[in-house]
């Protein structure tokens, strides 16, 4: 049981089968601790902040019976210059698998070219495949996969938005987008799936019907500068009670976490019983777990 490719960088590089492979994989080693990656060692390589992807692969790690290398770029060479073909080159030498949070979506995608083991991408400023597989394996216990309806709503030029339309493009998920026009998704992501999102920018014809609804922060890690502007371009989709009751009556709500309650959604929001962000992120190291095995078992 393999992933059809080496490395997990972009939803796109994986067919629906993988996704389905990975999320079965999850359910078995669901709260197991085992030894199927004794010995291996993966190298988390932190060009930016995390809570969640930092604690849930050491965990992961763990509970598979390897070893997790924390790695801030502050404290590598990377930080003085250092090329990022070199640093792959070198840390793969030692190590099983790397996992980096980059700024750079390229130079991710450089880092697994000169990379001898497993590249998996803990989230650029394009894409965040970890997150958005175990939102869908989220949605797939919560509510079934199937006549399921996402509304992600807020800023669609979203490293999450990006992943959760691969996702599910790929599974045949229905899914909507609703954001202003100035801040539509990536060409190239409309391109990948095939325009078969639907994209608004009105709230009420989003949320008809919705199963789920789905925000992300509206300043993403390094566009503190453009903070002001996005905040009050975006508050007409702060996700509220009030928007919350165009959705379906059993709606739920998700957020990839750090919340900036208050702005993209409320506290009355992200504290209500439609609430799943906590097992969102319980989630992370259930699929994160699955991917390590795949990706790295002999
Ligand atoms: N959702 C997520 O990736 O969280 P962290 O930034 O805390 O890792
Ligand atoms: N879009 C957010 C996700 C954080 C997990 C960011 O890039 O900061």
């Amino acid at each position: 049981m393999k992933l059809s490719a080496k490395h997990l960088i972009s939803i796109n590089d994986l067919t629906k089968k993988d996704i389905e492979l990975i999320f079965k994989t999850a359910d078995k080693l669901y709260r197991r601790k085992l030894s199927a990656l004794r010995q291996k060692t993966l190298a988390m390589i932190f060009e930016k902040s995390s809570t969640r992807t930092r604690i849930s692969f050491e965990v992961a790690m763990t509970q598979l019976g390897g070893h997790a290398l924390d790695l801030t770029t502050t404290k590598l060479q990377a930080s003085r210059g250092e090329a990022v073909k070199d640093t792959a080159a070198v840390v793969s030498r030692y190590v099983d698998g790397i996992m980096a949070r980059l700024y750079s979506h390229e130079h991710l995608l450089e880092m697994a070219r000169h990379s001898s083991v497993p590249v998996i991408n803990g989230l650029t400023d394009f894409l965040h495949p970890c997150q958005a597989l175990a939102d869908l394996y989220t949605i797939k216990k919560k509510k079934g996969l199937k006549n399921v309806k996402l509304v992600y709503i807020g800023d669609a030029n979203n490293n999450v938005c990006h992943s959760l339309m691969h996702c599910c493009h790929k599974l045949d998920v229905n899914m909507a987008v609703c954001c202003p026009k100035k801040y539509l998704p990536d060409e190239q992501i409309m391109k990948n799936t095939h325009n078969s999102i639907k994209i608004t920018d009105s709230i009420s014809e989003a949320l008809k019907d919705a199963d789920v609804v789905y925000t992300d922060t509206w300043v993403s890690m390094g566009q503190e500068k453009e903070a002001k502007k996005k905040i009050a371009d975006l508050k007409p989709y702060q996700v509220n009670s009030k928007l919350m009751h165009l959705a379906k009556s059993d709606a739920i709500f998700m957020h990839c976490l750090p919340a900036h309650r208050g702005q993209e959604v409320t506290d009355k929001v992200i504290d209500s019983e439609k609430s799943v962000v906590y097992d969102q992120a319980e989630n992370r190291l259930h699929v994160q777990k699955a991917i390590l095995y795949l990706l790295m078992k002999k």
